[in-house]
């Protein structure tokens, strides 16, 4: 029989999670280089390439991405919605200090505040796209390069 090698000479997706997202109450899939999504009709297989092109797709995810409240599983809204896509190998990152960076993950949420913020009440429903380390920690990552201090004579 012969063998079929597929060969990813970029980051590819080696792990999916999603949680609370429109069927998928918890799920939680890795991936092979080619991976076919096979199930009933209703088992949720649009519902996780919808969840994937929410995070990674062209528009950067917002909350202005979802169909409220119908992608909320159960459409209840007190639940947070989880997405997050691993990459291997890793995405590479240079920040503004030129310091490689690897990024492990990226994760996009959508919950509801448990307390009063300055920029919404408790319950309402708030969003964070976070990368990810190794460690499944938020990187430090520079945004800004470093200042130029000018000496006084
Ligand atoms: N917010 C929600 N909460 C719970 N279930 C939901 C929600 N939104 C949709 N569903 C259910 O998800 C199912 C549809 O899932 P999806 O379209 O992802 O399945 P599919 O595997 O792509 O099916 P098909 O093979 O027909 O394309 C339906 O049974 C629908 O009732
Ligand atoms: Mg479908």
């Amino acid at each position: 029989m012969a063998k079929t090698e597929v060969f990813v000479s970029s980051p590819m997706i080696s792990h999916v999670e999603i949680e609370n997202w429109r069927s998928l109450e918890k799920f939680d899939m890795s991936l092979d280089p080619l991976t076919a999504l096979v199930g009933a009709n209703g088992a949720g297989k649009t519902a996780v390439l919808h969840a994937i092109d929410l995070l990674l797709g062209n528009r950067w995810p917002s909350m202005a991405s979802f169909n409220l409240p119908r992608d909320f599983c159960r459409m209840d809204t007190s639940l947070g919605i989880r997405i997050r896509c691993t990459f291997d190998p890793p995405l590479q990152h240079v920040d503004a200090l030129s310091k490689d960076q690897d990024i492990a993950a990226l994760e996009f949420r959508c919950q509801p505040y448990k307390r009063k913020t300055a920029t919404g009440d408790v319950g309402d429903l708030h969003d964070d796209f976070y990368p990810l380390n190794a460690k499944g920690e938020q990187p430090m990552v520079a945004t800004v390069g470093p200042r130029k201090v000018r000496r006084s004579r």
